[in-house]
């Protein structure tokens, strides 16, 4: 199955992919990379491996459903059936969410519905939390809000610094993400591979 994924920065998430891709833990192939920061890393790791990118700036269209038709227009054209966010750090509008109903994921560094939105871990960490988390879910209109398909803990232990915990929750993301993934094509193949 063809996926693509969309970032917006590190994507340390679309190599962890790729990793679990070439190692045969992952039945997909990364068709597109959407990235809307020209400059992000993401884009020179997907360039490095060979993987199409569509690359914009929102603010050169008029508005998100114009760029979001051109999104779509990629997606189709690379046949594209699963959307994996990965950190892309925008809203997805009506226009993609109709287009792909059902079809898109996102990841969040956090217990959802806690610590939704940007600097999540920060938060979470300077609150003092001593469990913190992954969500992977649905992605829809709202922020960080779809229905959840699954969660993953992660302790905070006493020493850990906001470092520490940070590396520990991008480990645990690039642990699950892809498996989650798998089993969404599985489930979207209707087939489930003997473990
Ligand atoms: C990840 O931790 C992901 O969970 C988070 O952005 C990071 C991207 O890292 N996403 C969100 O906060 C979405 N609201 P990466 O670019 O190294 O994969």
């Amino acid at each position: 199955m063809k996926i693509a994924l969309f970032a917006s920065g590190n994507g340390s998430n679309f190599a962890a992919m790729l990793a679990a891709i070439e190692t045969g833990h992952l039945s997909a192939e990364i068709g597109l990379l959407v990235c809307d920061q020209p400059e992000a890393v993401v884009v020179e790791r997907a360039k490095a491996n060979n993987i199409e990118t569509f690359v914009f700036k929102a603010r050169q269209y008029k508005d998100k459903a114009t760029f979001e038709t051109k999104i779509i227009e990629q997606l189709q054209q690379h046949e594209i059936e699963l959307v994996v966010l990965a950190g892309y750090m925008r809203l997805i509008g009506p226009t993609l969410l109709t287009a792909y109903e059902g079809k898109i994921i996102n990841i969040h560094p956090s217990l959802l519905p806690a610590y939704a939105g940007k600097d999540a871990i920060e938060r979470a960490y300077a609150a003092g939390e001593k469990e913190i988390g992954i969500t992977i879910h649905y992605v829809d209109a709202g922020m960080d809000t779809g229905e959840p398909i699954a969660q993953f803990k992660v302790a905070r232990t006493e020493g850990d610094t906001l470092e520490s915990l940070e590396a520990r929750l991008h480990q645990t993301e690039h642990v699950y993400y892809p498996q989650i993934v798998q089993q969404l094509i599985e489930k979207m193949e209707g087939t489930v591979k003997d473990k």
